[in-house]
């Protein structure tokens, strides 16, 4: 028999195999899952054992495949930081529009280094900076890098710890949700220190809200994405802070995502 008639049987029973997995997982809730997996999947080369393991664990796509598409590139994922999320994509064009003259910009908390490196790619005359209290997470974003002409300079730090120069405009996407919600199933394979925050979800943001100002430079910007309907709070902390023209941005869905505010 012709090899490659049976390298197509191999790969045809795999496919049988994951779909037959898969709706036995999901019982038939989430077919457009199935259909990125597959899609993604080079096949030819899986461990189906492994994969059809990883999805009786119900572990998201983006794991699975080890990649996903956010804003203009292709992130390598490892369960080390968090999936990109849709949402993210708003802020990166946000801040392409409304900073395209901006000379220096700190991401903190890069994760994947998504927000960066695609700040990176468009901003070409713009230094960026990604920060991470995460090695594992710096590894990931380093590797992600190289989609970029113009690279970030990814380096640890625990918040503000190692920054010793100033920024006209410091990112961050925290984690936001507090220690006792009910974690959606979905997320229980991403990484806690990407998500949850102590006090109620706020410590991290209120943090950040507090320190920022000291490594900006005068007239520099803040920008933070926070969960639904934390902005009342954060509002009046930038108000404490002494911010300026504070602007609250919505997401695609119309719900409050971002704040902005200035030095
Ligand atoms: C919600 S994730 C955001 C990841 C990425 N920026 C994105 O938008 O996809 C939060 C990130 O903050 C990092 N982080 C958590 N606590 C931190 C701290 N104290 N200092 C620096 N980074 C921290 C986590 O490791 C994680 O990568």
């Amino acid at each position: 028999m012709q090899r490659s008639y049976l390298k197509y049987k191999k790969v045809k029973n795999q496919i049988k195999s994951i779909k037959e997995t898969w709706r036995n997982t999901y019982k038939n809730t989430y077919e457009e899952g199935l259909h990125f997996l597959i899609e993604g999947l080079q096949v030819q080369e899986i461990d189906l054992d492994n994969i059809l393991l990883q999805i009786k664990n119900k572990v998201p796509i983006q794991y699975i495949l080890q990649k996903w598409f956010f804003y203009d590139g292709e992130y390598f994922l490892n369960k080390h930081v968090l999936i990109p999320r849709p949402e993210t994509e708003v802020l990166v064009d946000f801040i392409i529009k409304k900073f395209s003259e901006t000379n220096k910009i700190l991401d903190l908390g890069t994760g994947s280094g998504c927000i960066a490196i695609e700040l990176s790619k468009k901003l070409i005359k713009t230094k960026l900076t990604g920060t991470d209290i995460s090695n594992k997470a710096l590894e990931v974003a380093n590797k992600n890098n190289s989609q970029s002409n113009n690279p970030v300079n990814f380096f640890l730090s625990d918040w503000f710890s190692n920054i010793n120069e100033v920024f006209d405009l410091i990112i961050a996407n925290p984690p936001y949700l507090a220690e006792y919600e009910n974690l959606d199933k979905s997320l229980l394979h991403e990484p806690k220190t990407a998500l949850v925050s102590k006090n109620d979800g706020f410590f991290d943001l209120e943090y950040i809200i507090s320190e920022a100002p000291r490594y900006l430079s005068p007239n520099g910007a803040l920008i933070l994405e926070h969960g639904i309907g934390q902005e009342k709070r954060l509002k009046e902390k930038m108000l404490i802070n002494s911010y300026k023209k504070i602007e609250l941005i919505k997401d695609l869905k119309g719900i409050n995502r971002f704040i902005l505010g200035f030095k």
